[in-house]
């Protein structure tokens, strides 16, 4: 079967390969939007106008599932791309449940697009399970690009992290995939003394599943 990736940028290049490990009987196929990366900072409109071609792609080339590995697109337009599309659409959202769930000081760090921070499905994940929390949400905004470009230099993320350290924080979810890829940089600069999460057994986990059902209807 063939399964469909779709981010900005490369984020979902990062998505992509862990799936590809995961599920080397299928065929995936990346894309990403190259010429207008970064979402994080565009309107919901924008970003929604921008991906419906490229997913489109994807539908019509037979993908049988498709993975926004968007933060920022998954907040703020699945409900509008989801009514677009008859594929099975699996998004990815900052992990504020799993984060709170394992918090033990009850402060969490999410680093995330403006995007993604502004979205009302990230202050509903916040209402639902962080209010009795406090959430640090560092300025991430010129990260996306940074990492894109690969010039994302160490002191950004030593400062995230001691900032996040300084009030308590004990978890800290990785809320756009680009980070994905400073994942290991992070780890180090929090030598252990905050947890990193990160969406991709989750992603695989939930595709998995829905291979299962499109195997078991197409038998
Ligand atoms: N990688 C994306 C995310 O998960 C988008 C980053 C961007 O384009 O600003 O939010």
């Amino acid at each position: 079967m063939k399964i469909g990736v779709f981010d900005s940028g490369i984020g979902g290049k990062s998505v992509a390969d862990a799936l590809t490990q995961a599920f080397s009987e299928h065929e995936i196929v990346f894309r990403n939007d190259a010429q207008n990366v970064p979402y994080g900072t565009k309107s919901i409109d924008e970003i929604f106008k921008l991906s419906v071609p490229i997913i489109q792609s994807l539908q019509d080339d037979g993908c049988q599932v498709i993975v926004i590995a968007c933060n920022t697109l998954t907040t703020n337009c699945i409900v509008q791309l989801r009514n677009l599309f008859s594929v099975p659409l699996v998004g990815v959202e900052p992990m504020v449940k799993p984060a709170c769930a394992a918090t033990k000081s009850g402060v969490i760090t999410v680093c995330a697009t403006p995007r993604t921070l502004q979205s009302k499905r990230y202050l509903e994940l916040k209402s639902q399970y962080a209010t009795n929390n406090v959430v640090i949400e560092p300025d991430c905004s010129d990260w996306a690009h940074l990492i894109e470009t690969n010039q994302m230099d160490n002191q950004k993320i030593v400062a995230m992290v001691e900032q996040s350290i300084a009030v308590g924080a004990d978890q800290i979810v990785l809320g756009c995939t680009h980070y994905h890829w400073i994942e290991q940089r992070i780890i180090e600069a929090a030598a252990g003394r905050a947890a990193i999460l990160q969406p991709e057994k989750l992603i695989i986990a939930r595709v998995s599943q829905l291979l299962k059902k499109l195997q078991a209807s197409n038998s």
